[in-house]
């Protein structure tokens, strides 16, 4: 029993072979999946992979990378999904990307803050991607009230004092194919640190592929890579890291 919280099994390195993809995460004891659609293109193929598999949810949001093209009529059209379609379970991935800042900080912070307003509003929690960008993100959490909702910090790559800010502001810290790296020293520590309820696994597949497969194409059935890592850092068996971290998920998409 796993439960990939941040999968994007419409993204075109599936096209190949999507459905080999899906029925090899079944094989690995992959029983939920939500699927993240990020703009106006993979809402509508993610909307459509979870009407296809009644175990794939989505969550939909305009990525930070693309908040200069979100319009007035984006962010109707994501509500209406939202409120009509009931395997829509987040709003996401949503947030600030310093790194390749594809759009000025400004943009993606006012669109930032409508999402988590539109989410408020919804009342559906929120998938927060942050790329070097942790103190604005940690303010805009707290100047819009985030907590209302909540939500998860998708692979996250703070530190241990950053992830107990955000659990205070009622958010899961999900990690991925990262915590499985050698020298990956702080989502390690992390993992060790932050308390079993609160913690989530994701692959973000296509990319950030775990070892042992770490420069391969990412798959959803490698999420149990990074349950096996996690649960060797907390001495724990792979079974209770699986069912604890499954059962969080299900409580926060309230599936
Ligand atoms: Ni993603």
């Amino acid at each position: 029993m796993l439960f990939d919280t941040h999968a994007h099994l419409n993204d075109e390195k599936f096209e190949e072979d999507r459905e080999a993809v899906i029925a090899r995460a079944r094989e690995n004891g992959v029983s939920y999946i939500c699927n993240i659609g990020y703009n106006r293109e993979t809402i509508e193929t993610s909307l459509e992979l979870a009407h296809n598999y009644d175990f794939i949810y989505t969550a939909i949001g305009w990525h930070p990378q693309d908040a200069k093209t979100l319009t007035d009529a984006d962010l109707e059209w994501i509500e209406q999904l939202a409120r009509d379609e009931e395997k829509v379970v987040g709003i996401g991935e949503i947030g600030l990307d310093y790194y390749w800042d594809t759009s000025p900080k400004d943009v993606q912070q006012e669109v930032f803050r409508k999402q988590i307003r539109l989410a408020k509003k919804l009342n559906l929690p929120i998938i927060i991607h942050d790329r070097d960008a942790h103190q604005d993100l940690l303010d805009i959490l707290r100047e819009e009230k985030a907590e209302e909702v909540g939500g998860i910090m998708h692979c996250f790559s703070g530190s241990p004092e950053m992830a107990e800010q955000c659990m205070a502001m009622n958010f899961y810290i999900s990690l991925g194919g990262p915590v499985t790296f050698k020298n990956a020293r702080k989502p390690k520590e992390v993992a060790e640190r932050v308390p079993l309820d609160r913690l989530l696994i994701e692959t973000d597949c296509p990319y950030l592929t775990p070892e042992p497969y770490r420069g391969k194409r990412n798959e959803t059935g490698y999420v149990r890579f990074v349950a096996e890592q996690i649960a060797a850092l907390k001495n724990i068996s792979f079974e209770e890291l699986a069912e604890i971290t499954t059962k969080n998920a299900k409580k926060l998409f309230q599936i």
